[in-house]
């Protein structure tokens, strides 16, 4: 019956092309918060995980090492600044030096502050864009021959503020506006073998430099399902979207408990 479709949109990412090796996922900013979330949830769907983080060096070590008590050999780390575009192959050859083939990239790390209009500067400028919309798209890009390869997949972490602006965050929602661009871009010009998709999470974990209680219970009573998410709703449904939305590319899934509808 689907004798007349590439091989890439017919077959699951849950083997490799020989039906033998593990599906290889390539997630950044892995070391903590959604990005652990997502790593821990795609290792225990089969994934072995090239782990990329910047800063939080013992935090990617201690996840590396939990994952590889449940499976030896599943892992690498890899670290970068995603301002640094000429060390972006690099972690796509170490990864395909490791592991031998590439079949997810997630986009997961992002800078995240306020820049008040009147303060902002250059350098968060650089700060917002360089992880948020330069690093994925040079990563995705020298990523593209091999998940072209092994009819692949991306998932771009977006915000539900690329399409809404957050108040005191222009030079944030202008970069993820980037961002989610990049995900349409990319899901027509590495169409059909590779899938692009992006999720847009609502308030599932709090800025770490904090936030008043007053402020989260007002935005709570702005979201549909009452309370925030959990780091792992975004994990399955960057799995979903990884795995099985095998007719779905293009597209940004609010993974937002309502958020958007009341904004
Ligand atoms: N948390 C939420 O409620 C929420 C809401 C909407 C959207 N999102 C999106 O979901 C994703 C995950 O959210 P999160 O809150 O878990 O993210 P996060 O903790 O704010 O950041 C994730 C990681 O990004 C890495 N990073 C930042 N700048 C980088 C750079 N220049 N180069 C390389 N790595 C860099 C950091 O790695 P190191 O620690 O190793 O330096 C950081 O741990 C992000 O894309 C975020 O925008 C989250």
């Amino acid at each position: 019956m689907n004798e007349a479709l590439p091989a890439a949109l017919t077959r699951p990412i849950d083997a490799g092309a020989s039906g033998r090796s593990p599906p290889v996922a390539l997630v950044t900013g892995a070391a903590r918060r959604v990005g652990a979330a997502i790593a821990r949830h795609l290792h225990g769907h089969g994934f072995v995980l090239a782990l990329h983080h910047r800063a939080s060096a013992a935090e990617a070590a201690a996840l590396a090492a939990e994952l590889e008590t449940r499976r030896p050999g599943s892992t690498l780390l890899l670290q970068a600044d995603l301002g640094d575009t000429a060390a972006l192959p690099g972690l796509v050859h170490a990864t395909l030096e490791r592991f031998g083939r590439l079949d997810a990239l997630v986009n997961n790390a992002s800078a995240f502050h306020p820049t008040p209009l009147g303060a902002a500067s250059e350098a968060d400028w650089q700060a917002l864009f360089d992880s948020n919309a330069k690093g994925p798209f040079f990563l995705a890009q020298a990523a593209a021959p091999a998940l072209r390869r092994s009819g692949g997949a991306i998932v771009n972490l977006v915000d539900i503020y690329a399409e809404r602006p957050l108040r005191g965050h222009t030079l944030y929602c202008m970069a993820k506006a980037a961002n989610a661009m990049l995900v349409k871009s990319l899901a027509l010009e590495l169409a059909p073998e590779v899938r692009v998709n992006g999720i847009a999470p609502g308030a599932i974990l709090w800025p770490e430099a904090g936030k008043p209680e007053a402020a989260k219970q007002a935005m709570r009573e702005k979201i549909a399902l009452g309370r925030e998410g959990r780091p792992e709703d975004i994990a399955e449904a960057v799995r979903w979207l990884l795995q099985e939305a095998r007719y779905t590319t293009g597209q940004i899934l609010a993974v937002d408990g309502g958020r958007l509808l009341n904004l």
